[in-house]
Parts: structure tokens; C-alpha cells; sequence
């Protein structure tokens, strides 16, 4: 466990790992580490000959504050980070396929998602744009509160409807000034003025690809919005209570005592840990346990204990989509012959997340040192994403709440992971969450974009029911963590029997042959297809 990219990994455990690995240059950049998730490409690959051109335009025409009420003075530029794909745009008019950025470095498409697929047999123009403040799209010059004011979804989405027209003005006989609004110009071989837009998003481009087609409808004739958390929460113990769920789950390789063993290891390993002073230096803590250094504070245990957390919430988050451990693999090892639930709980640990430091990080001020940072580096995205979870979402991973096998861990509560956290990353004072001032019990963002009720038409939302982040999004009456919303006609729900995070978004089996699509996969995908043909009808 390198402590840096582990913490990252569990404070935006709503990672990008998915657009990093579905890309065809690799760039895991700040979230590598962690998880790995599986790279299909193998190193003598000819990136080139099969993804066409990955190379990196930018976009220099984008604009830092799409809502200025002083419009009297020309709006500052910045440069915004795309790719732009064409093997399989022959024709004028072309569709265009939208890979929408996230909260990290976004890279070209590559053929292990669906999209690409997708876009093969439709002939699509396939382009992908860096959200703002992450990878190199820089729309200030470093990341102070000041500047981060600017880095809202709603700046994004207005991003993303700019670019589309801007994509969408060119043409073989465009302007050498217009192909040059991209660095290095565009060399653009069909027409795109009268081209079909879908958009395609997962996790929170998820969100970005279901509010484009709700904010700006006429950008896009459709979108596909996966594994979206459009419920803002800000004590987010409900992603604890999937976490619960799926080692329950038969299905995946869970049971009833995997569950069992989890809770009543962490219990103990809880009490072990807390019962000293300073903390942690009981000598009953088995060694793959052990903390990195002395837990002196509750933000000390903060850090130790969300650790712990955070391996479990990797492995069900990533379940059978990477070389990380799945559910059934944890599983197996937890309910095997052990002494007790704390070496059973040890011993997996050192099986499948131990690194060579071989302890456990433990450090409050190490995980906000990451978060203090304000230079822009190409890949960091934790304190941008922080800052939005601060400001928009919430979605706090804490475990003081709900019915799960986590509660022990005291210290993962929304006072210190949320609270405290905005607090001292951003110097804000009496942060109480991202709910609207003046009405503590309405979220801002549903207030924009409606929560769970989206009144949008053309928008399919794919999810798995066995991936934590599904109990804040759009799902069937079937889910246990269903909700009612009102939707409407056109728009499509698509749930997925015992699959984790976009999982949908991924080509037809693209992982290792023991992790072959399921019927369910299968048929989520031809729903998908059936939305994307519909929505490119004439
Ligand atoms: C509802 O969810 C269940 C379980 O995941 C799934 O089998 C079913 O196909 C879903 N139906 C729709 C319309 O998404
Ligand atoms: C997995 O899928 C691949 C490619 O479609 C296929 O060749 C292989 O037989 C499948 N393996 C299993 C175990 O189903
Ligand atoms: C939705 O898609 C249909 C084609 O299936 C199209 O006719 C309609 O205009 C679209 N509606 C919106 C609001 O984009």
C-alpha cells in the first residue's frame, strides 16, 4: 500500500480508473495504484494501427467562466484537452460518438469499451474531452479556492455543449483559422454540420452525460449516462451498505458468513487498535495490520481505519474488472480455517493487499498533504475532486449510518471524512455540506438537475446492482436500494444483475475469459444499442 496512491484511490474511490483503462493510452496518472485494473493491450501492440489517431489536441477556444455577468470584456481562453478518433467516420454527416472526461487525466477511446463498438458498426467520429481542472485542461493557472470556484459541473456541461459546437461547425473546407481554434490544427476529412450527437459517460461523466441532454437538449440526440450518481449525499453510509451486500451475495461469491466474519474482524481489529494510547500499538494487531505510524488523534484513526475500509470497497466497486481481487476471491480466504475473524481478516490483507511496506498508512496530515496541493501537475485530481464532492455531490463514504458490516469503524464518520475535510483542504469555515444555504435539507444540485427525477428525454442509465454507487442513481423497483423517481418515457433504465461500477461500458467480454459477459451483461448491452440506434433514427 503506497500511501499516497492508496489514499487517493480511497478518497476518489468515484475514480476514473475506467476512462484511464478504456483508453488507449494507458494514463493511469494520479489513480494508478490501488486497483489495477486489467490492461488488455499488451505491450507489442500497435497502439496506433488500431486506435487510429490517439494523439492529444486542445481546444483553445474554451472559455474560464461560461456565466460571467460581466460580459463587456471578451471571456478569457484556456486550452481544454480532446482526442479526436475518425477511422470509422466515412461519410459527411457522420454520428459522433462523445467519450465525456471525469475527475482525472482522460486519454483517447480504445476498443475495449462499447462505445467503440458501437461507433465501428455505425460508422461514428469518435471524440473525448478532458473535464475541466483535471489531466492538462487547465482553465487557471493553479488550484487556489479562488480558482477552484470555477470547477462546478455546470462550467463543464457548458464546456461540453461548446465544444459540440465547435466539432460541429467543421468541415474539409472550414477555415484554416477554424481548424486552428485546435493546437495542432484539425485535419477534418467529412462534414459535420448536420452529424448525430451521443453522448457517453460513467460514474460521474455519467452524471455530466445525463445532464448534457437535460441542460442543453439540443446538443445531443441521446446519451448514455452509466453507473450515475445523480442523487447528491453527503453522509454516504449507503455505499457501506452495498459494499454489505455484495459479500452477502451468492451470485458474485459472497455468503452470509463472509459477511459475518468482516464485521465481527473489523470489530475486534477496532477495539485492538483503539484500546492504547497512543493508538495502535497493542501488540495483538496481526502484522499485515499494523499501522505505518503512531495514531495519535481520531483523524490518525480516520485515515487507518477508511484504509481498511477502503480495500473492501475497491475489491465490490471493481468486482471482475481487474487483476485486483474479486468478491469470491476475498471471500474464500476470509471464511477459510482461521483462529479468529481478526487473523482471518489479517491474512487476507496479506494475501491480497499488503504491499512491500507491509503496513497500514495512518496519517491525517498525509492524506490532506494531498489535498493542500495547489499546483496542477497533469494527473492529481484529489483536490479537485474534493472540492466537488465539498461543494456539489457530498458522497462521503463514511460507515456511521445503515445496516452493514462496517459500523465498528467509528472514526469513518461524516464529521471527519466530510466536515473536517472540506474544512481544512479549502480553509472553509462551519462547512455543514453541499445542501443549499439557508435550506439545509435540499441538495443544490438536485435543486439543478432534479436528483433521481430527471426530466430529460433520450437517455438511457445503465447500472449494476452489486456496484455501491448504484444506490444513488436511477434504478428498477427490484434494487434494494431502489427509490421512487419520476422519469420519463424516453428514458430507459437498464439494470444489471450482479455486475460493480460501468461495467456496461465495457466491449463484449474485455476481460479475462473467467469474467466473460454474463446473460445479463449481454442483454444490458443490446438495450444500450437498441437506445443508441433509436436515437440516431432519422
Ligand atoms: C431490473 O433489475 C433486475 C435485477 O438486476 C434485472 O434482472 C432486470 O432485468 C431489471 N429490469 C430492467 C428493465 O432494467
Ligand atoms: C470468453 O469469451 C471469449 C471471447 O468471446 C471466448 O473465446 C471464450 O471461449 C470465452 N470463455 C469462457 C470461459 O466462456
Ligand atoms: C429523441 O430521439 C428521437 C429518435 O429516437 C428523436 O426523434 C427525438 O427528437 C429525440 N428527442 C430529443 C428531445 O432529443
Amino acid at each position: 500500500m503506497k500511501s499516497e496512491e492508496n489514499n487517493l484511490m480511497k478518497l476518489t474511490i468515484i475514480t476514473t480508473l475506467l476512462g484511464a483503462v478504456a483508453s488507449s493510452n494507458v494514463r493511469l496518472g494520479g489513480v494508478k495504484g490501488g486497483h489495477h485494473v486489467e490492461n488488455v493491450l499488451s505491450s507489442q501492440d500497435k497502439i496506433e494501427d488500431k486506435f487510429g489517431n490517439t494523439d492529444p489536441y486542445f481546444y483553445q477556444d474554451a472559455i474560464v467562466d461560461h456565466f460571467a455577468h460581466n460580459v463587456a470584456s471578451e471571456p478569457a481562453n484556456w486550452k481544454q484537452r480532446f482526442y479526436y478518433q475518425d477511422q470509422f467516420c466515412v461519410k459527411d454527416d457522420c454520428p459522433i460518438f462523445l467519450y465525456i472526461g471525469g475527475e482525472g487525466p482522460q486519454g483517447a477511446a480504445s476498443e475495449k469499451l462499447f462505445m467503440w463498438e458501437l461507433a465501428k458498426e455505425k460508422g461514428a467520429l469518435m471524440v473525448s474531452l478532458e473535464h475541466r481542472f483535471y489531466g492538462e485542461s487547465y482553465p487557471t493557472v493553479d488550484m487556489s479556492v479562488e480558482s477552484l470556484t470555477y470547477l462546478t459541473s455546470e462550467q463543464a456541461l457548458a464546456d461540453l455543449a461548446r465544444f459540440i459546437e465547435y466539432i460541429s461547425s467543421l468541415s474539409p473546407s472550414s477555415s484554416t483559422a477554424e481548424l486552428s481554434k485546435s493546437s495542432p490544427p484539425l485535419s477534418v476529412s467529412a462534414s459535420l454540420a448536420n452529424s448525430k450527437w451521443v453522448s457517453f459517460g460513467g460514474s460521474y461523466p455519467g452524471n455530466l452525460a445525463t445532464w448534457l441532454k437535460l441542460k442543453y437538449p439540443a446538443s445531443v440526440a441521446g446519451t448514455v449516462g452509466s453507473s450515475a450518481p445523480v442523487q447528491a449525499d453527503y453522509d454516504y453510509y449507503k455505499y457501506a451498505e452495498v459494499v454489505g451486500a455484495a459479500l452477502k451475495y451468492e451470485l458474485i461469491g459472497g455468503s452470509e458468513k463472509c459477511y459475518d466474519v468482516v464485521e465481527k474482524a473489523v470489530a475486534s481489529l477496532h477495539d485492538s487498535v483503539s484500546s492504547t494510547k497512543p493508538m495502535g500499538t497493542d501488540s495483538s494487531i496481526p502484522s499485515s495490520l499494523k499501522p505505518c505510524g503512531p495514531i495519535k488523534t481520531e483523524f490518525d484513526l480516520y485515515a487507518y481505519e477508511s484504509e481498511v475500509f477502503g480495500n473492501f470497497q475497491g475489491t465490490v466497486q471493481y468486482n471482475q474488472q481487474s487483476s485486483a481481487p474479486t468478491v469470491s476471491d476475498v471471500c474464500s480466504e476470509l471464511t477459510a480455517d482461521h483462529a479468529t475473524p481478526l487473523d482471518a481478516l489479517a491474512s487476507t490483507v496479506e494475501k491480497y493487499y499488503a504491499s512491500s511496506d507491509a503496513c497500514v498508512p495512518s496519517s491525517w496530515d498525509d492524506l490532506m498533504a494531498g489535498l493542500l496541493e495547489v499546483e496542477f501537475d497533469g494527473s492529481s485530481a484529489m483536490r479537485q475532486w474534493i472540492w466537488q464532492s465539498c461543494n456539489e455531490f457530498g458522497y462521503f463514504q463514511t460507515t456511521q449510518g445503515g445496516v452493514h458490516p462496517f459500523t465498528s469503524l467509528t472514526s469513518c464518520n461524516i464529521n471527519i471524512a466530510g466536515k473536517a475535510m472540506c474544512e481544512q483542504a479549502y480553509g472553509i469555515k462551519g462547512y455543514e455540506g453541499p445542501q443549499m444555504s439557508g435550506d439545509k435539507t435540499r441538495y443544490a444540485s438536485t435543486e439543478m438537475y432534479g436528483a433521481r427525477s430527471i426530466q430529460g428525454a433520450n437517455i438511457t442509465m445503465p447500472n449494476g446492482n452489486m456496484d455501491p454507487w448504484h444506490s444513488l442513481s436511477v434504478v428498477n423497483e427490484t434494487s434494494q436500494f431502489y427509490e421512487p423517481a419520476e422519469i420519463t418515457a424516453s428514458e430507459t433504465v437498464v439494470e444489471i444483475d450482479g455486475t460493480a461500477h460501468c461495467r456496461d461500458m465495457y466491449a463484449p467480454n474485455a476481460f479475462s475469459p473467467q469474467f466473460n459477459d454474463t446473460g445479463s451483461i449481454v442483454w444490458a448491452h443490446s438495450k444500450i444499442k437498441e437506445s443508441v440506434d433509436a436515437y440516431l433514427e432519422d
